[in-house]
């Protein structure tokens, strides 16, 4: 596996792969890789000729400051596991690579899914997410980028950047990868103490059962019934739970059969802030 620190060095080598056929797959991720992040490389190996992944811990998409400081980092595992998978390309460029002198997000108007959820609970993160990624693909112009629907918002929200400024990548969403107990992957579980670790699962326990009753009670009780379950709970504090149209991603009053639904859940365990979502189809 080839490894850049610098953007001018990954694009020369990047050019003298190209052709007009070459097809690039990205995979931008924050490092702390794992079998969730791992399923996209190997769908980019498969899918193209060349795979760029990039680790960059994204000062400007952090609301928490405190979260910033502790994100983990692994770079030397990280390294092997890419190996492992036969990872082309790595990109692993410094703040001031990406950013210079001036460490600030770009605004964006995503059309609103960007005052939602995520963008509602956490100031700023979008814009930072948007500058991000709108900057790597300006650096990797890959053919396709890769996104995981843990974070469904902001797969939807990198959909409208690339049609809003006309960039030519196309976007695919992959599924969720969860650990044997249900909690979804992420890098942030590794900062969960051992009794929060243990709870944990109950988030996407809690999201099965919504699921099954969706359809039975409308959207309203069923967000009232979650909420009762997290009050319940000793060590999980419930955020925000919402049910929304997919491609809105506004919480729902009236269920619509022809539009397609989903379960957002954002909870504290501990310090640990984590999310999960959840496709709902009325039976
Ligand atoms: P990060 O949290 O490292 O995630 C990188 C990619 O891996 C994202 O597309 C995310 O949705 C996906 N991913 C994370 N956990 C997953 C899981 N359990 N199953 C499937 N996919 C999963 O998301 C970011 O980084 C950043 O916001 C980034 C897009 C890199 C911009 O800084």
């Amino acid at each position: 596996m080839k490894i850049f620190e610098k953007k001018a060095d990954l694009k020369k080598y990047l050019a003298s792969l190209k052709n007009e056929d070459t097809k690039i797959g990205f995979v931008p991720t924050m490092g702390a890789l794992h079998e969730g992040h791992l399923s996209l490389v190997k769908r980019a190996k498969k899918k193209n000729d060349v795979t760029v992944v990039s680790i960059f811990v994204n000062p400007t998409q952090f609301d928490n400051k405190e979260d910033l400081k502790k994100y983990p980092k692994t770079l030397e595992n990280d390294i092997k596991l890419l190996e492992s998978v036969n990872c082309d390309v790595l990109f692993t460029p410094s703040v001031e690579e990406i950013y210079a002198e001036n460490v600030t997000a770009e605004k964006y108007n995503f059309d609103g899914l960007e005052h939602q959820m995520e963008g509602k609970f956490r100031d700023g993160h979008f814009d930072g997410v948007g500058t991000i990624v709108k900057t790597l693909f300006e650096i990797v112009e890959p053919t396709t980028a890769y996104f995981g629907k843990k974070d469904f918002q902001q797969l939807q929200i990198i959909k409208k950047l690339v049609e809003k400024y006309n960039i030519p990548v196309k976007i695919k969403g992959r599924p969720i990868f969860r650990e044997k107990d249900g909690l979804a992957m992420s890098s942030r579980n590794t900062r969960l103490t051992k009794e929060h670790r243990e709870a944990a699962p109950f988030i996407y326990k809690t999201l099965k059962k919504a699921k099954k009753k969706f359809g039975t009670k409308n959207a309203n009780e069923l967000t009232k019934w979650v909420n009762k379950q997290f009050k319940k709970h000793p060590l999980l504090e419930l955020e925000y739970f919402t049910i929304a149209d997919e491609s809105t991603l506004q919480t729902v009053t009236n269920i619509d059969p022809t539009k397609k639904y989903r379960a957002f859940i954002a909870v504290f365990a501990g310090e640990i802030r984590l999310i999960d979502n959840m496709r709902l189809k009325l039976k």
